[in-house]
């Protein structure tokens, strides 16, 4: 199983998608997951039951999974203790490490991801107390900004 972890933004299912057709292995992203479970939106999910709910989800989810998979996280997945000790015990995490302002320009218009604000300083805030956890989890760390989907595919292929 290979694990993509990284900030809202960082590529991960771009990514995933692209390597799962390179090793042939199915790809999975989890948040498409949980919203086709749960029959509604990330941000409705979170307006109707809210992130604690969201966060059972995703452990419940990442816990289920098995064979071999592409795994696209989402950003949130290394804040549950239970989720961090399942990808320690992982041999392959890649964490897509994109800096706060490629992240910035790609999201800046989002609207479909509740924990992303239209305030920068809480963005940046957010995105500073989690780099060091994705750091400590990953087994990889792959540098995203200025390249494209296929280098950074062939640099993760390179690690296989
Ligand atoms: C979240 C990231 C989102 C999604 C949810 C919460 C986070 O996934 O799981 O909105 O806490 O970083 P992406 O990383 O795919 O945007």
């Amino acid at each position: 199983m290979v694990f993509l972890i990284g900030y809202m933004g960082s590529g991960k299912s771009t990514i995933a998608t692209h390597l799962s057709e390179q090793i042939g292995f199915d790809y999975i992203e989890m948040d498409e997951e949980i919203e086709r479970k749960e029959g509604m939106s990330i941000a409705r999910i979170f307006e109707k039951y809210g992130e604690k709910y969201f966060r059972q989800s995703e452990t419940n989810l990442l816990k289920s999974l098995e064979g071999s998979l592409v795994v696209s996280t989402g950003g949130g997945i290394i804040l549950a203790e239970e989720n961090q000790q399942l990808l320690k015990s992982a041999d392959h995490v890649f964490f897509l490490n994109a800096s706060f302002d490629t992240i910035h320009d790609r999201l800046i218009n989002d609207e479909d991801r509740p924990l992303w604000s239209d305030n920068i300083k809480k963005n940046k805030l957010r995105f500073e107390e989690r780099l060091p956890i994705y750091h400590g989890l990953a087994k990889y760390v792959i540098q995203v900004d200025g390249k494209d989907s296929q280098a950074i595919t062939d640099e993760i292929l390179n690690c296989l």
